[in-house]
């Protein structure tokens, strides 16, 4: 039903926005390359027929009016990428709905239920570390106050940022969608891990998005002179962060699958050669399919930070940034989208999913559900995440097929 050709050639496309010299792509949140995909984007939805808006996240919307009045039918992902990241994540659950959604126009004219492409403006929390800010604006999850909180790397505030492209926070509470309005959200998504390639199976049905914990903890111990202070008198931060790092993937190798820890971002104070670091402020994400397990992690990995912390003479504050439980996905929409790919003939495995994804922010409002397609050698979140061509086509065929059930 889809044309595979376009959907090929609009991944490409708009994987040229954000494209870094060094391979891979960084396209942040209300950066100038976002607000030209966005545009791009616009220009595709309107010419697959759609009415688009941009709400007051900046999430796009692409409409389909159904002519009964019954809640809508959403499928997308985000546009926002982490730094070098492919070309694929969150891009083409998004680019498979607009070419899925122009299909089903083309095939079969207005649709009974109201169909809603969604381009989240923003899920990786690669600029601000806010992540699914774009997700959290439609659900009614973002806190009073975080648009100016959050600052990016440069000390803008993510509040400024959406002002410098003409969005206005006040008007945020707008970009609320009411649970009644929406009857399901669907993404399509590549896996990002190797379990459909090792299984040579084309198609993963999500069952539930992972429980994740992200974590700040900062460590103080002395700042000192780098040529003058003997060894034995040091209270060095960065050597207590280095004991906690490896002491934090001992507790989740403990723990053992799926409980998973990352520390992923590293600040020192105050970064000079020749200065024994007196500050360190460091991120962990903790994720477990259980939330026993991720309550056990995170409640470990605080205890080894004190016990490194006591062992060193140095000061340690653990702190929990944002939590959330691990995520179903909606039973009714795991068979629907199971029997579609049984009656496309293609095989398909139930499988949990250990990254996040819009669809756990959207299960607070609607009945939610996902669609995998293999990652080569389980790559992703680097730039050599790939998919081959007859997969992405394959996937974006099956939410054709599954969007056409829900909505026709
Ligand atoms: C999103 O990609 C995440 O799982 O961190
Ligand atoms: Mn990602
Ligand atoms: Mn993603």
């Amino acid at each position: 039903m889809i044309d595979g050709e376009q959907l090929l050639r609009f991944i490409d496309c708009l994987g040229s926005y954000g494209r870094l010299a060094c391979g891979g792509i960084y396209r942040p949140v209300y950066s100038g390359a976002w607000v030209e995909a966005t545009e791009q984007l616009t220009r595709w939805m309107e010419h697959a027929g759609m009415c688009v808006r941009r709400d007051a996240a900046g999430n796009l919307w692409g409409l389909i009016e159904g002519d009964s009045p019954l809640p809508s039918v959403v499928a997308g992902s985000h546009i926002d990428t982490v730094t070098g990241g492919g070309q694929l994540d969150g891009a083409y659950g998004v680019l498979a709905a607009i070419v899925a959604a122009a299909a089903l126009q083309r095939c079969h004219g207005a649709p009974r239920r109201t169909l809603e492409v969604l381009a989240f403006c923003e899920e990786e929390g690669s600029r601000f570390s806010v992540s699914g800010w774009g997700c959290r604006a439609i659900t009614g999850r973002i806190k009073p106050g975080e648009a100016d909180g959050a600052r990016d790397a440069e000390g803008v505030s993510i509040g400024d940022a959406m002002r410098g492209i003409g969005l206005d926070p006040g008007e945020l509470p707008t970009a609320v969608r009411k649970p009644s309005e929406i009857a399901a959200y669907l993404e399509l998504h590549v896996e990002q891990g190797g379990i459909l390639e090792h299984m040579q199976v084309p198609i993963g049905v999500v069952t539930s998005i992972v429980g994740a914990t992200k974590m700040q903890i900062e460590v103080t111990g002395r700042q000192d002179h780098a040529g003058t202070t003997p060894m034995s008198l040091r209270r060095d931060a960065l050597v207590g962060a280095s004991a906690m790092v490896v002491a934090i993937r001992g507790v989740a190798a403990s723990i053992g699958d799926p409980a998973v820890a990352t520390v992923g971002k590293l600040y020192i104070e105050p970064d000079q050669i020749n200065v024994v670091p007196g500050f360190v402020r460091f991120t962990v994400d903790v994720r477990h399919a259980g939330r026993e397990g991720q309550l056990e992690l995170v409640r470990r990995i605080g205890e080894e930070c004190e016990k490194v912390a006591e062992q060193h003479q140095l000061q340690v504050d653990v702190r929990v940034l944002r939590d959330s439980a691990p995520a179903p996905m909606h039973p009714d929409l795991i068979n629907l989208l199971s029997a579609t790919a049984q009656d496309a003939g293609v095989p398909y495995a139930l499988m949990p999913s250990g990254a996040g994804h819009d669809a756990k922010g959207m299960s607070h409002i609607c009945p939610a559900a996902m669609l995998f397609v293999p990652s080569v050698d389980g790559r992703s979140h680097c730039p050599e995440e790939h998919t081959e061509p007859r997969d992405l086509v394959r996937g974006a065929e099956l939410l054709a097929r599954a969007l056409e059930r829900l909505c026709y």
